[in-house]
């Protein structure tokens, strides 16, 4: 006679600490086997630099009590990024990253632990919002995240990218070695980063790591080549089989930088399709073409995500695209930090502070108020979704005006 297997014991909670320097190398093995790959010693020590060990949380056995050296069962750590908003603030941002769980052990609230652990830690550190990027669409949205940036994914064919007649070809690109670069970008990228929501700082650190471009990670492809223009910069490398040109990254300050860069990268000789994964979607290269089809969006991809922690703060700080006096009823049942809020904002600031009183609002879910706070979704398409409802149509349409930025928000670093 067959039995039934006896029901698994409900898994206890796992023991939480935080990482010190000596757990790096065991770290990356267990990042390694959750994302399934194998991180070389190079890689170890290439990372080290931008590794606080205070910022990353280690889930163990509880068996195992307090000792250092039991099996890491989970991991979450933070780097420390400033964000813009619309309007040119900027709010210091943790941005969520080494994210994994022992193939072993999941499904067993141990990512659930850790991210309420690292979470009320944002809340003590008094950060107003934190940021990740998703490796799957339906993780994140249970921990009050929802999506801030996206971009596309495009494939031009050089050949037949003409640019219009009369489209702008300022000139003024140099292309200089990764030296040079490295002297040269960040201050580009620092300026790119006022401009744009959603964009991310990047410390020395950061970029000594984003320049080292070692050749593990290429992919078969050439080492980085470097395009500048004073107010703005491309980084590419060729896949000469495919004769394909990858655009690694493309910033530019002024119109006239973002044009003068795709010319030189849709003039390149021996090349048959430029490709880029992370355009944005207003971008406007397929309107300095005679043809804007051939700009082709082969796919859609959400970047960042972004959870608010302190609705006052994440609110008061960014600028409206026009005059706004709304109650906001925030819905955040994973941190429960949510309630009633009052909103004035417009053009030239904004105040946002917890009401007590009662009266008509707008109820929103958390993770649709990290869509709108970049300006990256628009309120009327996330009420249709339910995530944002009120019985006033007019608030909701002042709400869907207001929220919009003068452009669509990139974050532009990965992590
Ligand atoms: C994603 C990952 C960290 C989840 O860890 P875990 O310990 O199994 O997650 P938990 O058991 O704590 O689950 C927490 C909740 O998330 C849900 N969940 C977890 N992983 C999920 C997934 N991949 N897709 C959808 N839901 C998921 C669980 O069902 C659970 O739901 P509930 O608590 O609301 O009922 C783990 O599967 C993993 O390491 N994946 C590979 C690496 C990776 O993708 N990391 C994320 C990088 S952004």
């Amino acid at each position: 006679m067959l039995h039934p297997p006896a029901p698994r014991e409900r898994p206890t909670p796992p023991t939480l600490r935080r990482a010190t320097a000596d757990d790096l190398t065991a770290m990356a093995t267990a990042d390694g086997r959750g994302f399934g790959m194998h991180y070389t010693d190079t890689d170890i020590e290439d990372f080290r630099p931008l590794f606080d060990p205070d910022r990353f949380l280690l889930a163990q056995d509880p068996a195992d009590g307090a000792k250092q050296d039991g099996p890491i069962l989970g991991i979450t750590g933070s780097f420390p990024f400033d964000v813009t908003l619309p309007g040119g603030t900027t709010l210091p941002a943790p941005g969520v990253t080494w994210v994994s769980v022992a193939v072993t052990h999941r499904r067993q609230g141990i990512l659930r632990a850790m991210m309420e652990e690292q979470h009320r830690g944002f809340v003590a550190d008094a950060s107003a919002v934190s940021l990740l990027t998703a490796s799957e669409g339906a993780i994140y949205g249970r921990f009050g995240y929802g999506i801030a940036t996206v971009h596309r994914c495009v494939e031009i064919s050089r050949r037949r990218a003409a640019f219009r007649p009369g489209a702008p070809d300022p000139g003024g690109v140099r292309q200089v070695d990764p030296h040079e670069a490295r002297l040269l970008l960040p201050d580009i990228h620092r300026r790119w980063s006022a401009l744009v929501p959603g964009a991310l700082s990047r410390s020395e650190t950061w970029w000594d790591n984003h320049m080292l471009d070692r050749e593990s990670r290429r992919g078969g492809a050439t080492a980085l080549f470097y395009l500048v223009h004073d107010d703005g910069y491309a980084s590419y490398r060729i896949e000469r089989g495919d004769r394909t040109c990858q655009v690694a990254e493309l910033v530019s300050v002024t119109e006239e930088a973002h044009a003068a860069l795709w010319r030189v990268l849709l003039s390149l000789d021996l090349v048959e399709t430029v490709a880029r994964w992370s355009h944005p979607l207003d971008d406007p290269l397929q309107y300095l073409l005679a043809d804007p089809r051939q700009v082709r969006t082969t796919r859609i991809r959400d970047g960042m995500w972004a959870r608010i922690l302190d609705v006052p703060a994440a609110l008061s700080a960014r600028r409206y695209a026009a005059e706004l006096d709304v109650v906001l009823d925030v819905h955040d049942p994973f941190l429960e930090l949510g309630g009633r809020f009052r909103l004035r904002g417009g053009p030239d600031g904004a105040r946002c502070e917890r009401l007590d009183a009662g009266g008509p609002s707008v109820a929103v879910d958390v993770t649709a108020l990290g869509s709108l706070l970049f300006g990256g979704e628009r309120a009327v398409t996330l009420a249709r979704a339910g995530l944002l409802e009120t019985d006033d149509p007019g608030a909701l349409r002042r709400v869907d005006t207001a929220f919009l930025a003068d452009r669509l928000p990139q974050h532009g670093t990965e992590f």
